[in-house]
């Protein structure tokens, strides 16, 4: 690792860390619903509490308030889940012009641990104002950062403290960048790749980027069908981004160029309205559809081949789902695809790495998030990385 870890601290630490994480969480009418990211930040608390600090001080933002404090967005709500998943209470510091931070955190001992009010509340967090990270450096000794959810964000709290303070990478922070290394960085090879989603425009940098690296790319979902129809396929009434036909054949050529194998869908499984079981079938792609019919899933064949393909990787990296899998029958390609790489994972034949939107819904739709490598909780950080992105939060952490 180019940058610090908490391996490189030693007991007894006697400091107070000032740890950012990821508290962007899933709320309503005020309560946690889904307490997944809270959990992502246990690791790093208990371990500094190990080594012996006196205080660790959590920032994170919540929701986009632009820099007014917005009394929905506060993060009081996190204190009661957090503390009882800690096992011991959790201070809360209001963080207002009267009563700065500081003044909570600066008598912290024996391992306490302080949640900090949103630190999107204050105006300069988001343009980086270094007033605002000061503000933050004050907080304590060292700086941790264990949200890659939130590196893609060059903010006081994620990028400038960490040119103020003695800075590391979080428990959570190391084992995603292990894992996507493991994924994009440096895999062993023949990797593959599948990105499905709804639309090419939204994922244009990452498809290229992923054609230059990968020996296997499947397109899945409706970004698949822009593709069939860049080639002169039918697509019906499909969502199709028909406007980026050159755009699809460029990719195409890309991956050609660079040796990158594409796997478009050979079958569709094809119906005409919009709800779970309803009518469908299976065609070949090339098969005349009418305007009514849309393309919800790819169909077996397509499957049996990305398998075939799967079997033969060493790596693989999923960002997107393969079809409508809210809908059911829909959801077949993806969850076979889905079971096939946990199979594969789990007799260590694979290293399969999965993130982004759509992609943990799915796959704990298909029962079996827990059996890949690793699943990253990030939304818009994976993406990016993927794209090949510098993510300012790591790059400072290097620095
Ligand atoms: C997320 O939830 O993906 C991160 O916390 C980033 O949130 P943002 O898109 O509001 O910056």
């Amino acid at each position: 690792m180019p940058f610090k870890t908490l391996d490189d601290l030693t007991a007894p630490l006697g400091l107070t860390a000032v740890v950012r994480v990821d508290f962007n969480v899933p709320m309503e009418n005020g309560r946690v619903t889904d307490d997944t990211r809270l959990r992502v930040a246990l690791p790093t608390i208990r371990k500094l509490q190990s080594l012996g600090a006196e205080g660790v001080v959590l920032l994170a933002h919540f929701d986009r308030p632009k820099g007014r404090r917005v009394a929905e967005m506060s993060l009081k709500p996190i204190v009661e889940p957090l503390s009882a998943l800690l096992g011991q209470s959790v201070g809360f510091a209001e963080d207002t012009p009267d009563h700065p931070a500081y003044l909570d955190a600066e008598n912290l001992s024996g391992g306490a641990v302080l949640l900090v009010e949103n630190t999107r509340f204050h105006a300069g967090e988001e343009t980086n104002d270094p007033k605002v990270a000061e503000h933050f450096a004050q907080l304590g000794d060292i700086y941790v950062n264990d949200a890659f959810s939130a590196a893609h964000r060059a903010h006081a709290s994620t990028e400038g403290v960490a040119h103020i303070l003695p800075a590391y990478a979080g428990e959570s922070m190391r084992r995603e960048l292990t894992a996507l290394d493991a994924a994009l960085g440096n895999p062993q090879r023949p990797t593959l790749g599948i990105v499905g989603g709804s639309k090419v425009s939204t994922k244009l940098d990452l498809l290229k980027n992923l054609v230059s690296k990968l020996d296997y790319l499947a397109i899945g979902g409706g970004m698949a069908n822009t593709f069939l129809f860049a080639q002169g396929y039918d697509v019906g009434g499909s969502l199709c981004e028909k406007d980026l036909k050159d755009t699809a054949l460029e990719i195409m050529a890309a991956a050609a160029q660079a040796d990158c194998r594409l796997l478009l869908p050979l079958d569709v499984v094809v119906a005409q309205e919009f709800k779970a079981n309803a009518a469908n079938r299976t065609e070949d792609i090339g098969a005349p559809l009418t305007d009514a019919d849309k393309i919800f899933d790819a169909g077996p064949r397509t499957v049996d081949e990305l398998c075939k393909i799967m079997a033969s990787a060493k790596t693989l990296i999923w960002n997107g789902p393969l079809g409508v899998f809210e809908l059911p029958p829909f959801d077949a390609a993806t969850v076979a695809a889905a079971k096939f790489a946990a199979q594969q994972t789990k007799s260590g034949k694979l290293v399969a790495v999965a993130g982004g939107g759509d992609t943990v819904a799915a796959l704990n739709h298909a029962g079996v998030a827990d059996d890949m490598t690793f699943v990253s909780t990030a939304g818009g950080a994976f993406l990016e990385w993927m794209e090949g992105k510098v993510l300012p939060g790591v790059a400072a952490l290097e620095a």
